[in-house]
């Protein structure tokens, strides 16, 4: 039987990089979660604007009250990026803000390492390698920047991978962070900040000044060629998020999407689904909707899934593989689905 042609891209090994972890909670979970805490459900998938958005993904993290509730959703998430053929996996994650471990910068540890224990015990037992990119909110200041950093650096060695920076970029500019960049760097984790999604072109530049080693959605890069060619040149990734980019509003549908002016520019990208309950895709159906409705070819969502491959954390026994897999997944003219 053949599979339908969105699920094909279940089969594609890819390395997911661009999802926050908290809105990758499975749409039944949450509405059990909801149930029992006797709570509404949050909005989906449709936001007036963006403040209401990051209203919807604060109530999300609130319903992780309990390291049991931590553990399910990393044994599901991680389950389900198994089934859509991810073999790395980098969530995003503000573990300040847990409220199973509340307290502010203390209590951070505690959240973090839970975390990360939940994200190994159930990279184990599905297959998937898994790294955490510890979050800045970036309209939290400059203390909560600096606090995030050392704690992701004190975490470096067991399972945090990168520093990110996230929320609403306008009038929060990525230069806020340089300092806490430094520190991430200085414990060996990479940086990989939002930026140009909601802000233009020059905060991609300014994001590559600091040395980011992939740049979350950047897409507005597309506004500035000279900025289009420094990516290019430096081979900087923008993990880009189609979906994400039209709920928000960012365009007004995936056909006037940037994403295939960007790869004609030669921008290495890969494909992430961002908040996949929010705004109801996963990445498999992101590849899927960049063929159907972005005109992106096979050959070249190969590319976009060998770029994510290529530019993830995850060590070479997980990506090698993966990539072997990848050629032969690109070459059968039927390939397994
Ligand atoms: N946090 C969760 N999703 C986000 C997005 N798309 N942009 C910035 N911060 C976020
Ligand atoms: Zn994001």
């Amino acid at each position: 039987m053949t599979a339908a042609p969105s699920r094909r891209f279940a089969a594609l090994p890819k390395a997911h990089l661009h999802v926050h972890l908290e809105a990758a909670v499975r749409e039944s979970t949450l509405r059990q979660w909801c149930d029992d805490d006797e709570v509404p459900v949050p909005p989906l998938v449709t936001y007036p604007d963006f403040t209401e958005f990051l209203d919807a993904y604060g109530l999300l993290i609130a319903l992780l009250r309990t390291p049991e509730r931590i553990e399910r959703l990393l044994d599901e998430v991680v389950a389900d990026a198994a089934a859509q053929g991810v073999v790395a996996l980098e969530f995003a994650t503000i573990p300040e803000r847990s409220a199973a471990f509340p307290g502010g910068a203390t209590a951070a540890d505690a959240a973090l390492e839970c975390l990360l224990s939940a994200a190994a015990d159930a990279g184990r037992r599905h297959g998937v390698w898994t790294g955490a990119i510890v979050s800045i909110d970036r309209s939290a200041g400059p203390e909560h920047a600096l606090e995030s950093a050392r704690l992701a650096a004190r975490w470096a060695d067991s399972g945090v991978v990168a520093l990110g920076l996230v929320a609403d970029e306008r009038g929060h500019p990525v230069s806020g962070a340089a300092e806490a960049f430094a520190v991430a760097r200085d414990a060996g984790l990479g940086v990989v900040p939002h930026a140009g999604e909601l802000a233009g072109p020059a905060e991609v530049c300014a994001a590559l000044g600091l040395g980011a080693d992939r740049i979350q959605h950047g897409v507005r890069a597309v506004e500035d060629p000279a900025v289009l060619e420094l990516l290019a040149e430096r081979g900087v990734c923008l993990d880009v998020c189609p979906t994400s980019n039209v709920v928000l509003g960012v365009y007004p549908s995936l056909g006037e999407h940037p994403l295939p002016h960007l790869l004609d520019a030669g921008v290495r990208c890969s494909l992430g689904a961002d908040d996949p309950v929010l705004f109801g895709v996963d990445v498999v159906e992101e590849y899927a909707r960049a063929h159907e409705q972005m005109g992106l070819s096979e050959a070249r969502l190969t590319e976009v899934a060998r770029a994510s491959l290529e530019v993830s954390f995850a060590p070479a026994d997980v990506t090698a593989p993966a990539l072997t897999a990848l050629a032969q997944w690109a070459s059968a003219t039927d390939p397994p689905v």
